[in-house]
């Protein structure tokens, strides 16, 4: 079995073929610069239109897209122009070629990446953080999931890429604020650790985002050192809120699915963050659970994670009336 996957939710234009056993045979993404400290979803639906004639080119070129089973693509959630280009194109593959289509929800697609990689038995604990989504899931199936707690406000990578455009970087500024943290110190500023102490799985980081906004202020001229600095403790507040939540998270798997929790996955961009990574490293260490995490080229948006969780639909017989509609809201 071999399905094609595209993946064209919010900037990346990426499309991959994925075989039965979740081995990938082709995988391309082209990511867009952005010069505007962000994304303009009309510039970036452009930028998917020239990006995914290029990749599809050099895949024809490689293969005989007739072999494929299937075609699985981002149905949603994201930006509604930037997934109609994927969804046009995968439909229009489809009709040619009288294949079947799956539409993907691009969560699930971070949810299940992992599988690419190790095999993980269902249900697993997994906390998807990204550009615009953090919650919790216990993945019980590839249709199934169950919602523990979320974000009340930003997602954490928007949180990093505000901080991140605060001090003047680029965007995206995740792995810039990473990269300065290295050489600061965590300690050297108490920022909010907001929602720390609720009772729940949910997490909000505009205050974190406002008290980093106040401490530039009050240390203004800002010198190399205090960017490093407020980096580094910046990272430490938003990872020690991830760590009490995901205790909490735990307990509610167990309470949920009534058993122990013994396989936790990171995944989304924010997951290619080492110091978060190490953390939670040691945090599942010290509970007996398996800490699991794709490497780097897997964490950001790519269509190998839609490709799979086709393959995994398409093992189901889960396919699609080509019919469908993109959503730009489509919870799991
Ligand atoms: O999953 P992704 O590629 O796109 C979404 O679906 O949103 O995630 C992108 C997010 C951006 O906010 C980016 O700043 C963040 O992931 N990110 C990081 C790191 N690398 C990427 N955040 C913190 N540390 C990193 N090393």
């Amino acid at each position: 079995m071999q399905i094609l996957g595209i993946e064209t939710s919010c900037d990346e234009t990426s499309i991959a073929i994925v075989d039965g056993n979740r081995k990938i045979l082709f995988h391309k993404t082209l990511s867009q610069d952005s010069k505007y400290g962000g994304i303009v979803p009309e510039v970036a639906s452009r930028k998917h239109l020239e990006n995914i004639k290029l990749i599809l080119q050099e895949l024809v070129g490689l293969c005989d897209l007739s072999t494929i089973d299937a075609i699985a693509v981002t149905a949603g959630p994201g930006l509604i122009g930037s997934l109609m280009v994927g969804v046009v194109c995968a439909k229009a593959i489809a009709s040619v070629l009288k294949k079947p289509i799956i539409a993907v929800n691009h969560l699930a697609g971070h949810a299940l990446t992992i599988q690419l990689i190790e095999e993980v038995q269902y249900p697993f604990l997994t906390l998807l953080v990204s550009g615009g989504n953090t919650q919790f899931l216990i993945v019980k199936d590839v249709d199934n999931y169950t919602k523990i707690g979320e974000t009340l406000d930003d997602a954490l990578g928007e949180a990093f890429d505000k901080v991140a455009r605060m001090l003047g970087f680029g965007y995206p500024g995740g792995a810039i604020i990473e990269r300065r943290a290295n050489f600061g110190d965590e300690n050297k500023y108490v920022l909010a650790k907001p929602m720390i102490n609720s009772p729940n799985c949910n997490f909000s980081f505009s205050g974190l985002k406002t008290d980093v906004a106040r401490k530039i202020q009050s240390l203004q001229p800002l010198d190399e050192q205090k960017i490093c600095d407020l980096c580094a403790s910046f990272q430490k507040s938003v990872t020690d809120v991830l760590a009490k939540k995901i205790l909490l998270a735990f307990e509610k798997f167990a309470l949920e699915t009534g058993k122990a929790c013994n396989d936790f996955v990171l995944c989304g961009g924010v997951s290619a963050n080492q110091y978060i990574r190490n953390k939670l490293i040691d945090l599942c260490r010290l509970h007996n659970v398996r800490f699991l995490s794709s490497p780097l080229s897997l964490c950001g948006d790519n269509a190998a994670m839609i490709a799979l969780v086709g393959v995994e639909k398409f093992k189901k017989g889960l396919i699609d009336n080509i019919n469908f509609a993109p959503r730009a809201q489509w919870p799991l």
